[in-house]
């Protein structure tokens, strides 16, 4: 069979990308100017048959969904949220966190009234609560959700939840859990038909060494 050649891999700029090179390392697709103190963006190791590039996270899946990777890493969130046209290999259960509704403290919700959510994810807020029959108005934002509540641009916000920080520092509490969320393994269809061997030799890798819990993957 043919094995493909390189395989290119799109990582998501910043902390997780990060952590998700150090477990590639580990099973065995090193290419450690990766996190080295530069400004290239395109990484290869021919001799571990890898190219890897950082993008930015939300990005990943247009890449991989159009083929200018083969691989990628994703959160759930945004796999929900753009609904890609990819395979969901594996959970490579780091990057923990959740997906959650939030307000200010002491908020009330009034069923009679339209609840303004401001969100990154109007898609997952949509979905969530025409799953509800609620009635809502999203404003989408595309960072700094906390704000809104706040300055009352929102009711509340739908917005992805990891250490609580954020939400404590800003007075703001958690009113429902939407869904838990954790960086998952991508790959494009015919890529994965054509380098069928070495992607799931990659993801047999990964996946003994998030088995054993030896990956240093916590989130
Ligand atoms: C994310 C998220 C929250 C924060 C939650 O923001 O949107 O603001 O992290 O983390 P915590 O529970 O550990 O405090 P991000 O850092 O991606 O920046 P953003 O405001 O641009 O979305």
């Amino acid at each position: 069979m043919n094995d493909g050649g390189i395989l290119n891999i799109a990582l998501p700029k910043g902390r997780l990308g990060e952590k998700v090179y150090a477990m590639l390392e580990k099973a065995g697709y090193p290419c450690p100017e990766v996190i080295g103190d530069t400004r290239k963006l395109i990484f290869e190791n021919p001799d571990a048959g890898v190219r890897y590039f950082w993008v930015k996270p939300s990005d990943v899946a247009i890449y991989v969904e159009r083929g200018a990777a083969d691989l990628g890493v994703a959160g759930k969130d945004i796999l929900l949220e753009y609904e890609p046209d990819v395979y969901e290999l594996s959970d490579l259960r780091t990057g923990i966190c959740r997906m959650a509704v939030a307000a200010k403290k002491g908020f009330r919700d009034d069923p009679g009234k339209t609840l303004r959510v401001a969100t990154k994810f109007s898609h997952i807020a949509r979905m969530y609560y025409a799953g509800k029959g609620r009635d809502i108005d999203i404003i989408h934002l595309n960072g700094s959700i906390e704000i809104a509540p706040i300055l009352g641009l929102s009711d509340v916000i739908m917005d992805i939840v990891e250490t609580g920080t954020t939400l404590r520092e800003n007075d703001l509490e958690v009113i429902a859990e939407v869904l838990p969320i954790s960086a998952r393994l991508i790959a494009n269809k015919s890529g994965f038909r054509f380098k069928y061997d070495r992607i799931r030799a990659l993801t047999e890798a990964l996946a003994e060494l998030v088995n054993s819990g030896k990956g240093g993957v916590k989130a």
